[in-house]
């Protein structure tokens, strides 16, 4: 009977391992302080909107046109890092371009508390919160002030909706293309249309019939030729050339010396400092791919014609 009482032990042991897991037994303790923290933060001051459970469902969130983020719907918020948590909670939802009736609690909290309440928070979701899932916000030094406040962090980092949903031209064409207001509208003749004041300029344009005036981050001059259709044939990834747009609550070039302003200063060669949207970067990877058997052009008249 020795083996059988060995075998009972290790089973005990395996699920006394599981429960303590479970239970948060295995994270460092000061973790759990802060979980703690945040639970208490979490009712004084969220939960009469976000809800006892963190469900979105307070006894304020009933007046609201856009309802209080849920957080227990782990498929949304567990892409979102907890830079983004921080910044909504400080500043309020219009520092993400979300709505001002989530307000800024940077007078009644401080950032270490702010912290608490995300440890708190991550405990909530379902499916569970891995850490690492959610990487870093990224803020390009050289990011124009767009005329409406469109994140990607949200859209295409914690919505999913896929680039070429929005940018549809590029895989068959030389632009990626920026979505129609009508398709923004599809999605938002609902969506924030009460109550957020940046989704009531996309309802401004509208009506009046006009194209959102994005101003346009990513440029090479005129005289270069340059279509996305090969290139996302081919499987190469917008990030790659672009950077991690799903992660840059304002888009822009991160990896250029500077946002180009205009072709007029390249031509009079008032060059913004390095940048990898250059000629040898372009000539670089197609090295590379030639290496690996592709037809990347190196000719001149391909790229200058
Ligand atoms: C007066 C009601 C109210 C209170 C109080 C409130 N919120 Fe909110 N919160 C909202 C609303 C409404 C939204 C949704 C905004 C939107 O989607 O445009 C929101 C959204 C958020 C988001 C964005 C989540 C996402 O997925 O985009 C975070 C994070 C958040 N709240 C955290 C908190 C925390 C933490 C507290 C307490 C310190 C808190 N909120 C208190 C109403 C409130
Ligand atoms: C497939 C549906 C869909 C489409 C298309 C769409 N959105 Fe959104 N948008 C959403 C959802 C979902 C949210 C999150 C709402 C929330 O949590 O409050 C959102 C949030 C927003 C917000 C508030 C947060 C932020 O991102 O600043 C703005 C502004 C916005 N959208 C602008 C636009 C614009 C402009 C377009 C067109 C270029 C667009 N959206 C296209 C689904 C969509
Ligand atoms: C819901 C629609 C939507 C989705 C999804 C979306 N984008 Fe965008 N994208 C826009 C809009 C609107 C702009 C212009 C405003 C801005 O720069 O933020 C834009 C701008 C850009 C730009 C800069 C264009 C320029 O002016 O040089 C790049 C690059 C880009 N998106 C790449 C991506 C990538 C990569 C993804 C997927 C990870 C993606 N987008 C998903 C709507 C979308
Ligand atoms: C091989 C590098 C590369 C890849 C991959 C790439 N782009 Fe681009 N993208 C560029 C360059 C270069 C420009 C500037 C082109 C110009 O000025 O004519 C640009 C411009 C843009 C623009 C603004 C002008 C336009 O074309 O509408 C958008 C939006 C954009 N890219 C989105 C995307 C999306 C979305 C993907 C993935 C589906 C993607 N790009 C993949 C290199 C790339
Ligand atoms: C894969 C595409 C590609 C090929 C092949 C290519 N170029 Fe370029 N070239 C570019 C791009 C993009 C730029 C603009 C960015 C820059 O100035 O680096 C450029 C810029 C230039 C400039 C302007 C440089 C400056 O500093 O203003 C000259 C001159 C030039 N190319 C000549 C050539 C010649 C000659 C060849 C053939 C030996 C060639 N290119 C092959 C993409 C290419
Ligand atoms: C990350 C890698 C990468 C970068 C960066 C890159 N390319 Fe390419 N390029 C490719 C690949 C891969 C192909 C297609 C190979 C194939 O079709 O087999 C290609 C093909 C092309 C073609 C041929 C199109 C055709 O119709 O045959 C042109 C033109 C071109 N690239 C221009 C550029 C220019 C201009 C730049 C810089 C602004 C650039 N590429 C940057 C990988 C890249």
């Amino acid at each position: 009977m020795r083996w059988f009482a060995a075998a009972a032990s290790l089973a005990l042991l395996v699920v006394a391992f599981v429960v303590m897991v479970r239970a948060g037994v295995g994270a460092a303790p000061s973790d759990q302080r802060d979980v703690e923290a945040g639970k208490a933060l979490y009712a004084r001051n969220c939960a009469p909107c976000h809800g006892a459970a963190g469900r979105g469902d307070g006894d304020s969130a009933a007046g609201l046109a856009t309802r209080p983020a849920d957080f227990t719907d782990g498929r949304l918020m567990n892409r979102l890092p907890d830079g983004f948590f921080v910044e909504v909670i400080m500043h309020g939802g219009p520092a993400m371009g979300l709505a001002p009736t989530m307000p800024p609690f940077r007078g009644n909290l401080n950032e270490g508390q702010a912290r608490q309440i995300v440890a708190f928070l991550r405990r909530l979701a379902q499916p569970a919160f891995r850490p690492g899932e959610a990487r870093p916000l990224v803020t390009p030094a050289h990011a124009p002030v767009q005329p409406i406040f469109f994140n990607h962090v949200i859209h295409a980092g914690s919505f999913q909706i896929p680039c070429q949903y929005c940018h549809a031209d590029a895989r068959r064409g030389v632009f990626a293309g920026l979505p129609s207001v009508e398709r923004c509208m599809g999605c938002h003749k609902i969506i924030g249309a009460q109550d957020n004041p940046e989704i009531q300029k996309i309802h401004g344009y509208w009506n009046r019939r006009e194209a959102i005036p994005w101003i346009r981050v990513f440029k090479i001059p005129e005289f270069t030729y340059f279509a996305h259709k090969p290139h996302i044939r081919a499987g190469v990834e917008c990030q790659t050339c672009h950077g991690p747009i799903d992660r840059m609550p304002r888009v822009g070039a991160d990896n250029l010396g500077a946002w180009i302003p205009n072709d007029l200063l390249n031509l009079v060669r008032v060059r913004p400092d390095a940048r990898p949207f250059t000629m040898g970067w372009c000539i670089n990877c197609h090295r590379q791919e030639i290496a690996k058997g592709a037809k990347a052009p190196l000719d001149c008249v391909t790229c200058h014609h």
